[in-house]
């Protein structure tokens, strides 16, 4: 049955087949009250490929409906870049003839057919027609993805002919919406929307390679009444400006200045957010970091700054960008970005809940990834951070449509666990949401406390999430799910919070290959995916759950449990 496939996460949305990875252009418009999300997509295959944007919408960001591919590859025009050119040298007897698509069979970084991919990007809801391209009018602007090959012209044009080298291209485009959102047309300055000429061509010559300048993502500033636009480059990020949405100019950039050569940036975004309880507005740079985080692996970080008259963003102090803070301390929450024209000044952000460095031991078929749970953002004051600011991330409260009736009855709600007790919880499941606050006495403090969830009829494998208080770190113990541990970041993830006051609050949302949990309403958050895979665990159920506490006295109180119902009904 489709959606119940093993492995199939239940409240968290992913595609009814193939691969999907980055969220793309996810927006809410206020004409048909939905929520629309796109994302990476292979129309193809389980794998990464032939990457186009894929499509859901939702009334709620919890409850989505696939409805097809929203923006697909650019054709192949099969053009030259330039004509033919007598060369010296080795291959003075042929000329060389340079032409736009590539195919990757001979190498590059396009389609198989030497079409442009559709890589990352965002969404614009043109509600007053600063583009002229019409009133609503929804702007994706994402990455065209090819190659441009240099071959030797041998007379063989229409074979494959002898292609002698190849450059990765990445440019900006833009395509838009008349119809909310359900198809794109692409928008080239010269009309010819089947050859869409790039509103940014490449950009090598700002210290960035010409294969990693992508993922733009527009916002506007009601101050300086400004569009701009972040694209990365390497490891820095470009910050264009427009009054029309289709003229770009280069204003500033933000440079990676920790973990340095550690692989690019990817997918960021420029948030503008008051201070919780302030008037202060600072906007927050978010990036993914595809090497060099907390995470062996991929991993997504923030940094606070402000934005000038001139649009150009500086950060809160010389600490800010050498100790970036972690956005999600998982190893699954990434390439997020923020929702564009969602109401209330509401900032909700929803990542790819995977990580590059694993992407092929995955044995979901027939598809491959899933998005986290949409996360409301609030940036708080917090004196244990790089410049006193924390982005706090709680599950957005729509998540109450699918959430069940607490299964806790009040009297058990309130459990004492003596040092080393292991108590069993009267539930058992594997879509819920568990929340509970464990306190302790600094004369009997135990040496840790928390769940094991999804634990194994046989006890031996589980998800283990708990607070270390010898270390002060919240951590999800992976390991235990009977994971394979093949050098790969499968295992031990922590985040530090601080409890002074003798106490912690720990929420999960656990779903059949996830957990997301959260620390004190929101404080930190760890999200992991994890596989319970029979090959190693056996055909047994993993549906147990266990309150602890290691080595001292604990009181667990406001235990509930919320199943949580299906969004594939
Ligand atoms: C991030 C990313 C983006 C790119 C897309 C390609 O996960 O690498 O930088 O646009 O995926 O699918």
């Amino acid at each position: 049955e489709q959606y119940n496939e093993e492995y199939r996460n239940q409240f968290h949305y992913s595609p009814s087949k193939n691969w999907m990875n980055d969220p793309n252009g996810v927006f809410y418009d206020d004409t048909t009250g939905l929520y629309n999300l796109y994302y990476q997509y292979n129309p193809d295959g389980n794998q990464w490929g032939n990457m186009s944007w894929g499509h859901a919408v939702s009334t709620d960001m919890i409850n989505w409906k696939e409805v097809g591919i929203a923006i697909p590859m650019l054709e192949n025009q099969g053009k030259e870049d330039f004509t033919y050119t007598n060369t010296t040298g080795s291959l003075s007897s042929y000329g060389q003839v340079r032409y736009v698509g590539v195919p990757t069979t001979n190498g590059g970084n396009g389609a198989p057919d030497g079409k442009k991919m559709i890589f990352s990007g965002s969404i614009y809801v043109d509600k007053n027609n600063v583009s002229g391209l019409g009133k609503n009018a929804i702007l994706a602007f994402y990455t065209a993805n090819y190659s441009i090959g240099t071959r030797i012209n041998d007379g063989k044009d229409n074979g494959l002919g002898t292609w002698l080298g190849y450059t990765g291209i990445q440019e900006q485009q833009l395509a838009y919406s008349l119809d909310g959102g359900k198809t794109f047309i692409q928008y080239s300055s010269d009309g010819n929307s089947s050859d869409p000429l790039p509103i940014i061509p490449v950009t090598a010559s700002r210290g960035g390679d010409a294969a990693n300048f992508r993922d733009p993502n527009v916002v506007y500033d009601e101050k300086n009444k400004d569009f701009y636009m972040t694209v990365v480059s390497d490891q820095q990020a470009l910050i264009y400006k427009s009054k029309d949405l289709l003229h770009w100019t280069y204003s500033s950039n933000i440079v990676r200045q920790n973990d340095v050569g550690d692989g690019v940036w990817e997918c960021p975004s420029l948030i503008p957010m008051t201070v919780a309880g302030t008037n202060d507005q600072k906007w927050v740079f978010c990036v993914s970091v595809q090497q060099g985080t907390h995470a062996t692996g991929s991993g997504m970080q923030y940094y606070v700054g402000t934005m000038d008259a001139n649009g150009k963003w500086s950060p809160e102090s010389d600490q800010t960008m050498i100790n970036p803070m972690t956005m999600d301390y998982g190893e699954d929450f990434y390439a997020g970005i923020p929702f564009a024209n969602l109401k209330d000044g509401r900032t909700v952000m929803i990542a790819w809940e995977s990580n590059w460095s694993y992407t092929g031991d995955s044995n979901t078929d027939p598809w491959y990834g899933n998005m986290t749970l949409p996360r409301e953002l609030t940036l708080v004051k917090n004196t244990n951070s790089t410049d006193g600011y924390l982005l706090e991330n709680q599950v957005v409260p729509e998540i109450s449509h699918n959430e069940q009736n607490n299964v806790i009855p009040v009297q058990s709600a309130n459990v004492n666990l003596s040092a080393n007790e292991l108590k069993k919880v009267n539930y058992s499941g594997h879509q819920y949401k568990i929340s509970a606050t464990f306190s302790w006495n600094k004369n009997n403090e135990p040496k840790s406390v928390g769940f094991k969830l999804r634990t194994s009829d046989d006890g031996k494998y589980d998800m283990f999430v708990g607070y270390d208080l010898t270390t002060k770190l919240l951590f999800v113990q992976r390991l235990n799910s009977g994971e394979p541990n093949m050098g790969n970041p499968r295992d031990h993830m922590n985040a530090y919070v601080d409890t002074e006051d003798g106490t912690i609050t720990i929420t999960v949302y656990v779903d059949e290959t996830s957990v997301e949990v959260f620390a004190n309403d929101g404080e930190k958050s760890i999200t992991q995916n994890f596989f319970m895979r029979p090959e190693y665990i056996g055909n047994q159920d993993t549906g147990d759950i266990y309150l602890y506490s290691q080595d001292g006295k604990t009181a667990v109180t406001n235990l509930t449990v919320n199943p949580i119902s299906s969004i594939w009904k």
